[in-house]
């Protein structure tokens, strides 16, 4: 059997206009994960077995556009594994037919049967990146089983196309910190850079328990920036001098200035429409219970919302999260 775990995430600045090229901040939050486990199997064919979705079915059961199948076609493809009853991506139908004989018989073909079993602890539709821990999970498990692990470059780039699916038009933010699992200052289409955290700082991640795809609040955000890319473009802006500032503070050693960023990005995020009542209550919540700063998190509308706190201050927080509404609560110290 084969293991692998890809860990959740939280964008700490610049959720929405990462979308549009401004540069944003993620962190990964290794209390929760994805676990990807593949073995062979005497049952022929790809087996997929996701308790948590209800889901035991054969690839080809599958539809052609739903994420798993893609993620695991696109693995297939990419090792030239013999997967010849189904491709389930435009990627891999063209790279399979561009295939020349000498290409073909060099394809591997895969042991009778595998199942890929895949749990995870991440709720969906949060905020939290499960979407991408469950594609970089099984993309790791998977080539790995088949003997030929990928390097984090090649997980990533399978899970920015398996976003695609997630997402319609993600910034590739989310695949990337749930791949190389270290806090990131992100521009979309760019080289990745790591964020040096010269002190550590403490956030609490409260959850409205309300599941809210990102794909929607992506879309609804568009169609606001159609109406008036002047006025977004304008917005979008001040989220990224906000990430850019927040990184000079968290590379300075002066985490203590970010709370005014967030409640600050806050405000942006509120304008462009993200926010909701159940995130403006948890806001509000700990903003009154001591934290410095809080903001909603990732796509919006539902899902996370995160808090800066002192370590000392933070189990106030998280009561005063609870009492609000909250249906779990993390406290996660970001190093
Ligand atoms: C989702 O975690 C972050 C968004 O900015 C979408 C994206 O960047 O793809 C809302």
């Amino acid at each position: 059997m084969t293991h692998a775990s890809a860990p959740g995430k939280i964008i700490l600045f610049g959720e929405h206009a990462v979308v549009y090229g401004q540069p944003a901040l993620a962190v990964p939050i290794n209390q929760v994960h994805t676990d990807a486990d593949v073995s062979d199997s005497d049952r022929a064919g790809i087996w997929v077995n996701a308790p948590d979705i209800r889901l035991h079915a054969e690839l080809s059961g599958l539809a052609l556009d739903d994420a798993l199948a893609a993620t695991i076609s696109m693995v297939c493809s990419a090792l030239n594994i013999d997967f010849a009853r189904r491709a389930s991506s435009a990627e891999a139908i063209s790279s399979l037919s561009d295939e020349t004989a000498s290409q073909k018989d060099a394809r591997r073909v895969i042991p009778d049967g595998i199942e890929i079993k895949v749990t995870s602890s991440i709720p969906l539709a949060s905020g939290l990146g499960s979407g991408a821990a469950v594609s970089v999970a099984i993309i790791r498990a998977l080539s790995a089983h088949l003997g030929q692990p990928f390097t984090d470059e090649q997980v990533n780039e399978i899970a920015y196309e398996v976003e695609k699916i997630h997402h319609g038009t993600p910034s590739g933010i989310d695949n990337t910190v749930v791949t190389y699992g270290k806090p990131i200052f992100f521009i979309k289409e760019q080289p990745i850079e790591l964020l040096h955290v010269a002190k550590p700082f403490t956030i609490i991640i409260g959850d409205t328990g309300i599941p809210a795809p990102t794909k929607e609040s992506v879309r609804d955000v568009r169609k606001l920036w159609e109406q008036d890319k002047r006025r977004m473009e304008t917005l979008f802006g001040v989220a990224g001098a906000l990430a850019k500032t927040a990184r000079q503070a968290i590379e300075g050693g002066h985490p203590e200035r970010l709370g005014a960023l967030m409640n600050e990005n806050q405000r942006v995020l509120t304008e462009i429409g993200v926010s909701s009542p159940e995130l403006d209550r948890l806001v509000e919540a700990s903003r009154k219970a001591g934290a410095s700063g809080a903001k909603l998190s990732g796509g919006g509308r539902g899902g996370n919302m995160i808090a800066l706190s002192t370590k000392e201050n933070a189990e106030k927080v998280v009561d005063a999260l609870y009492i609000a509404g909250a249906k779990n609560v993390i406290v996660t110290e970001v190093t």
